[in-house]
């Protein structure tokens, strides 16, 4: 009997009988291939019924997590490692991934935790080398250079060690499967082969998946279902800058995330963000900087927002942003012009928040309005001066979550007045914080630009 085979997307994971010049799924080019059906290994688990119990007579051996030794990690782990859990790290190339594992694997040996850090895209030596730049020499971590899922799964029951990184499992493949390494195919396998081995009192284990130019995880969308746990390492290349978000999790809440730095001998955790963000400010004020008060996961964050508005000398003027939203500062340059009557909108506009990180949240509308119109008027906004809030397109000031959080945030920073929406709520911090509440962005720019 000749080999089944069929066709899928190395995108996002659509399966064809047929090949096809274009996913019908997610509409990407020449993105199919074939693979052989392994109709074994994928029916494996459907014999093994189980019969229904009531939830009441599940017991569940009492299974604590561990903490990796890493703070902000264990955070967006949701409180530590479960053991037995399948945790997919994804990231740019170049972000950190290696890095940070290996320090995690570091400092798990180091607390007498047996680690294997299995590598198919660089070999033991150089890992070696790196390991000696982040000061890790621990007897209880072990490496192996081996792309073969079947041997490496050899090696794990071998050393039995508590947890077990596979970097990544795009390089990894089954031997019996016909699909190239980082298809669909090879990496779904691949992966049920470890859930499979974790799931039985195995180890938690650790998988690093690169990312694509669109940003999702390269080929397998499918794993993103399969693993307990979703990670994400972000940040700017050219910023030192990392935050480490997890998208899903089946053992925490996915509003955690870990603030991270690269340096030259690695990842250090950054316990008071804000402060960092804020650490390279002018002292005097310019005008055309503004600090916004964010929510980063279920953490406040101040980041100073700059503006620069200048006459533009072609016809068309520029616009440009970094690290916010260029569709969100042309409506905010819109409704300045409209509603609040600057003449802006001609104007060249150049917008950045600060520190390489990305304003998504529209809280932070307030504050880029008013860094652009103190650029335009040159007129810098009141002295210790934080705001935030959502701008509407009839120029009023729509209320935001996390009014509390925020406000706090800046007053520990030593702010003195926050400009916010008004709202039901009539939080007031007391101290030196003086709360303004403002209806219409035309009011906001009144009570900053004095
Ligand atoms: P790496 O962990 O190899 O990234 P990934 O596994 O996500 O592809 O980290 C790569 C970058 O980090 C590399 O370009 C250099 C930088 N780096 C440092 O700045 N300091 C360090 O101590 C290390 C180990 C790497
Ligand atoms: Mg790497």
């Amino acid at each position: 009997m000749s080999a089944k085979t069929r066709f899928a997307c190395t995108e996002c994971g659509y399966i064809s009988v047929r090949w096809l010049g274009r996913c019908t799924d997610c509409g990407g080019w020449n993105t199919l291939v074939e693979e052989t059906i392994n109709s074994k290994v994928a029916f494996a688990d459907k014999n093994k019924s189980l019969t229904a119990c009531p939830i009441s007579n599940i017991s569940i051996e009492h299974q604590s997590r561990f903490t990796t030794g890493i703070h902000e990690l264990d955070g967006a782990l949701g409180g530590g490692v479960v053991p037995g859990s399948l945790v997919l790290l994804g990231g740019d190339p170049g972000i950190g991934k290696s890095t940070l594992l290996l320090q995690m694997a570091s400092e798990l040996s180091r607390s007498g935790r047996k680690v294997l850090y299995v590598s198919g895209e660089e070999s033991v030596q150089q890992i070696k080398m790196r390991s000696i730049r982040l000061n890790v020499e621990e007897n209880l971590l072990f490496l192996l250079a081996e792309t073969d899922i079947d041997q490496i799964e050899a090696n794990i029951r071998e050393t039995s060690p508590e947890l077990v990184i596979i970097d990544s499992i795009q390089v990894v493949i089954k031997a019996e499967i016909s699909a190239s390494p980082g298809g669909v195919g090879q990496v779904r396998e691949c992966a049920s082969q470890m859930m499979r081995l974790a799931k039985m009192n195995g180890p938690a284990i650790f998988l690093v998946g690169h990312i694509t130019k669109e940003g999702a995880l390269a080929g397998p969308k499918v794993l993103e279902h399969m693993v307990d746990t979703v990670l994400y390492f972000e940040g700017e290349r050219n910023n030192s800058f990392r935050i480490l978000r997890s998208v899903k999790n089946r053992f925490g809440s996915t509003n955690e995330i870990g603030i991270f730095q690269m340096e030259g001998d690695g990842l250090k955790e950054v316990a008071n963000p804000s402060e960092m963000f804020l650490s390279n400010r002018h002292s005097g004020d310019v005008p055309g900087s503004v600090v916004v008060s964010t929510i980063e996961g279920n953490r406040p964050l101040l980041v100073e927002v700059q503006a620069l508005v200048c006459t533009s000398s072609f016809g068309s003027p520029r616009r440009m942003t970094a690290g916010v939203d260029y569709n969100r500062v042309s409506l905010i340059l819109a409704v300045l012009e409209k509603r609040v009557g600057l003449h802006i909108g001609g104007q060249d506009a150049y917008v950045n928040a600060v520190g390489g990180v990305r304003l998504d949240e529209p809280a932070a509308d307030l504050g880029i309005a008013l860094a652009l119109a103190s650029s335009f008027k040159e007129v810098s906004v009141v002295g210790g001066l934080v705001a935030f809030g959502e701008i509407g397109l009839t120029g009023e000031i729509r209320p935001v979550p996390n009014l509390e959080k925020r406000i706090n945030e800046a007053a520990r920073l030593g702010f003195s007045r926050c400009i916010i929406p008004k709202s039901l709520s009539n939080y007031d911090p007391g101290n030196n914080m003086k709360v303004i509440r403002m209806n219409t962005l035309q009011e906001a720019i009144g009570a900053a630009l004095v």
